[in-house]
């Protein structure tokens, strides 16, 4: 197989449910000698999603994506049941994107009732914010994430930036369990307010829509901020204190500006210091993030 970029968009990409049918065809494609990207995902594909197969074709002959829905990193009370499914719709976007097999198995087949392995990634940073937040979340992912290597044996996989605790356990557990895949970052896709593409948009109403646009504008007021030469931590939470949490529509989680290596607590910010924000708006659980001094929201 030629290196370079995948084929051209336009053919049907092949769907599959069935683990040991994935690894037949991947072992195919790398006897053939294709780079594999993999773009994990958990369908509802919006711009964001593309960006990333985008990046996975530039640099992979195969891409795969896999759209599972994964109930493990749902907590109890949050919306795995209302959670947006629309496998056709899914199917015709990342057609488009030139795709070559989407991965959508049934819950059965990824955990069977037999089922007993979970993985949990002990670092110290995934306990704060989004670990915090959602105890039992991050063990799901990691669970899911490893399934779907060894289902697929990706040379190559691709993750949102949007995300950034996701991708720092994604690239520890990749070393720490000898997956041999590369981990890659993709930079966060946002509606033209700022708002960062998200499934969980559209359960956002008008008034609701509205206010979701405060936590991008927090990322942007503190890079201001930043410019101006501000370098108290504090001085960054109490900026999302006075702006993000003031809108009666929105309940504040947390906003706070962190060591980007570890997510760890800083008292002086610095070019390259990760700043992160979960909020409530209408009912809807939103998160944000930026790096300190990035050019990302100008
Ligand atoms: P999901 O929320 O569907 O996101 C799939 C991937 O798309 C993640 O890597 C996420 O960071 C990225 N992404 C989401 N919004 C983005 C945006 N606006 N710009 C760029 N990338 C964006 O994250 C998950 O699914 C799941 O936890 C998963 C990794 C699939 C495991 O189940």
């Amino acid at each position: 197989m030629p290196e370079g970029p995948a084929a051209a968009a336009g053919a049907q990409p092949v769907v599959v449910g069935d683990p040991a049918q994935l690894r037949a065809i991947t072992h195919t494609w790398r006897c053939q000698g294709a780079r594999i990207g993999l773009v994990p995902t958990m369908g509802a594909i919006h711009e964001g999603h593309l960006s990333l197969v985008a990046a996975a074709r530039g640099q992979c002959q195969k891409v795969i994506v896999s759209t599972f829905v994964n109930p493990l990193q749902f907590g109890p009370g949050e919306d795995f049941t209302r959670y947006p499914r629309r496998p056709d719709q899914d199917r015709e976007l990342l057609r488009r994107a030139g795709v070559d097999a989407i991965y959508a198995p049934s819950q059965d087949s990824l955990y069977p009732p037999s089922f007993a392995t979970k993985v949990t990634v002990d670092m110290e940073g995934l306990s704060r914010f989004e670990g915090a937040a959602r105890p039992g979340h991050f063990q799901g992912v990691a669970t899911v994430v490893a399934k779907l290597f060894g289902a697929v044996g990706p040379c190559l996989a691709f993750f949102g930036e949007k995300d950034a605790q996701q991708v720092a356990l994604v690239r520890r557990l990749a070393a720490d369990l000898d997956q041999g895949v590369e981990v890659h970052e993709c930079p966060t896709v946002r509606e033209a307010d700022g708002l960062a593409m998200s499934s969980r948009n559209e359960y956002l109403g008008e008034e609701a829509r509205r206010s979701a646009v405060g936590l991008s504008g927090w990322l942007r007021l503190a890079q201001q901020l930043f410019r101006g030469g501000e370098r108290r931590a504090t001085a960054y939470r109490k900026l999302a204190e006075a702006t993000v949490a003031r809108d009666p529509g929105v309940t504040l989680e947390y906003a706070d500006v962190v060591d980007p290596s570890d997510f760890s607590a800083i008292d002086t910010v610095d070019q390259g210091s990760r700043l992160l924000i979960a909020a409530r708006v209408g009912g809807v659980r939103l998160i944000d993030t930026a790096l300190l001094g990035s050019a990302s929201l100008d």
